[in-house]
């Protein structure tokens, strides 16, 4: 026992020790700061044997006497739109892995006791940041929030910016070598000058106390560590106005109760504006209240038990073959989810854009957000380690304050072994680091049906560690039916609520017959999977939740079939036109079926 307390404070003395190297890095509630906006079409430079940074391309330097020349300049030629993976821009770079240059000028007027910081919401999948000829920052991380204070480097006009953007998929990376989506490169997520006072509010978290159905814990950290400045919350509704002071950290805390508070649902997703004001700065959000816990093999939203009616999706707009990444994305793709009558979402399987985050929270989805620890991950390697504690820093540090996250996701379909339980039970700390309320989970596919019991089992100690159990299993499609869907008996994570958090099959829109057929890519035989399924989900007593995989058809290397899949990933209950399969409407009577 005593080696295990040790191993795991040690595992939080790391988690300290990278929290306060990074933590510092990320302001709260970006879009609720004073920005300037550098989407748009920058000018870019395909780079294919990384020659960029060894001929310092990004010094854009121009010829100036008769004799010197450079074979590179970004104006007058290739034009990439940011945010937007590069792959669907042109057909030439659909398949394209290696090093994109991107670069742009930007002038950065501001007043005399303002600091500034360029904002990128996500670069796939590392990248290094030039401004005016230095390198200021660098990042890896495809799908997490990155920010580098420019306060003393940037000029007043005609600040040139360089961003070399390299996606190559690498067997230290998280992801790692291959995994079932498309590698989108690029800066696929928005980019902002951002100004903020000197002293600013850097970081919050106001949530309801985790057990409490009336009491709101909060935490507002100044950007400097200065003690008994001026800090005030208020909730206009609720006619709450806290007058606090920050500790010696910069760091003020309190916790008070909330009288007639309205808590959140995904039927009634009531949020709040919180304003929060210091010395020097002033931020403000609509923030939701809600309880979410777990009592025996039940999820409780609430106080009531909750039956997670769920489905997929990646961050991709099928039409376009491109990734999501404006508000407008994520109302198609979650209005899709509300048509099919569902109360959450996986989003899979990565940190999605904010925009989505936000707008299904207003909605009322409750979300299960994860990081890509996608099968065959390093789990051996302590570099890969620590750069999965920086990106489940900054997706909890970006999200921690909605409350319609309801699970932190820590891994998906790992097999069992010493080093890949240490570095999830590193993960797990790294979350409850920062925030100890939601609930933290994990997909396995290690259901296996036994013979002698007839029954499905699984056997991995590590669920223990989780909060809710969550099972891959494509019961019709990878598996056969060993006995007949109304047999299927499940004993699997009992004591603990368990989701099923993957099953499916695929189908190409508009092929019909062949009921019976697996290899038909039939709407119908898809359709007879969902209907096995929904018959299984009677047998399986600790069933709390279910979300099909896959709400969209989507692109993926891993499908080479060339008239059922050419490159795209057929499980979609909507294909990749938008048209609604068969199953779609299986599953919305299933789940207008559930009380
Ligand atoms: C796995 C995996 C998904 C993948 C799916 C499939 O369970 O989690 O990312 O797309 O199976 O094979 O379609």
């Amino acid at each position: 026992m005593k080696l295990r307390t040790t191993r795991i404070t040690c595992l939080l003395l790391l988690c300290l020790l990278f929290t306060d190297a990074r933590a510092q890095e990320l302001m709260t509630n970006v879009y609720g700061r004073q920005l300037q906006s550098l989407n748009g079409k920058w000018d870019a430079i395909i780079d294919l044997y990384n020659q960029g940074r060894k001929n310092k391309i990004y010094l854009n330097r121009k010829p100036q006497g008769k004799t010197d020349f450079y074979e590179y300049a970004f104006d007058h030629g290739l034009r990439l739109n940011v945010p937007s993976d590069w792959n669907s821009q042109m057909p030439e770079l659909k398949y394209y892995e290696g090093t994109v240059w991107y670069a742009r000028r930007f002038d950065a007027p501001r007043q005399a006791d303002q600091r500034l910081y360029l904002y990128f919401g996500a670069v796939s999948y590392r990248c290094r940041v030039y401004l005016n000829g230095e390198e200021i920052g660098s990042h890896e991380g495809g799908f997490t929030p990155f920010q580098i204070e420019v306060t003393d480097q940037v000029k007043e006009s005609d600040n040139f910016l360089a961003v070399e953007v390299n996606n190559t998929h690498t067997t230290d990376a998280i992801p790692a070598l291959a995994f079932d989506w498309w590698n989108y490169g690029g800066i696929t997520r928005d980019v902002f000058l951002v100004s903020t006072p000197n002293v600013y509010i850097q970081d919050y978290f106001v949530q309801l106390d985790k057990e409490k159905p009336d009491q709101i814990d909060a935490s507002v950290r100044l950007s400097e560590k200065v003690a008994n400045q001026m800090v005030e919350l208020e909730i206009p509704e609720l006619r709450i106005r806290q007058r606090l002071a920050t500790d010696s950290e910069g760091v003020a805390r309190a916790s008070f109760r909330a009288k007639k508070l309205q808590r959140w649902s995904p039927e009634d997703p009531k949020l709040y504006q919180v304003v929060i004001s210091s010395e020097s700065d002033k931020v403000e959000e609509r923030i939701g209240f809600r309880n979410i816990g777990v009592k025996g093999e039940d999820i409780y939203l609430n106080d009531r038990p909750i039956f997670l009616k769920s489905v997929s999706f990646h961050e991709e707009i099928p039409q376009r073959r491109g990734r999501a990444f404006s508000e407008a994305d994520a109302v198609m793709l979650l209005s899709e989810a509300k048509a099919l009558g569902c109360n959450m979402i996986r989003l899979a399987h990565y940190p999605q854009n904010e925009y989505i985050v936000r707008i299904a929270e207003e909605m009322g989805f409750l979300l299960w957000e994860e990081i890509p620890i996608w099968q065959g991950i390093d789990f051996e390697n302590d570099d890969t380690r620590q750069k999965a504690g920086y990106m489940i820093r900054e997706m909890v540090t970006r999200d921690k304050n909605r409350c319609a996250l309801a699970f932190w996701g820590v891994a998906n379909e790992t097999q069992p072994s010493a080093p890949r339980n240490e570095f999830l039970k590193y993960l797990i700390a790294c979350c409850k680091e920062i925030d100890n309320t939601r609930l933290i989970t994990a997909a396995f596919d290690l259901v296996r049906f036994n013979r002698e019991s007839q029954v499905f089992v699984m056997d991995d100690p590590f669920i223990r560690e989780l909060d809710v159990v969550a099972v891959n299993k494509y019961m019709g499609w990878y598996h056969q039916w060993p006995v007949t869907p109304d047999k299927a008996i499940w004993d699997v994570a009992r004591g603990q609520p368990l989701i099923l958090s993957e099953f499916g099959g695929e189908a190409l829109y508009g092929k019909t017959g062949d009921a019976d057929i697996v290899s038909s890519w039939s709407e119908d035989y898809q359709a007879t999977l969902y209907r096995d399924n929904i018959e299984m989900f009677n047998h399986i007593p600790n069933l709390r939740g279910v979300s099909p995989w896959v709400l969209f058809d989507f692109r993926s290397p891993f499908r080479f079939h060339p008239t059922h899949q050419e490159d795209w990933n057929r499980k979609g209950l909507v294909s990749d036109q938008g048209y609604r399969k068969k199953a779609w409407y299986l599953m919305k009577e299933y789940f207008e079926s559930i009380q």
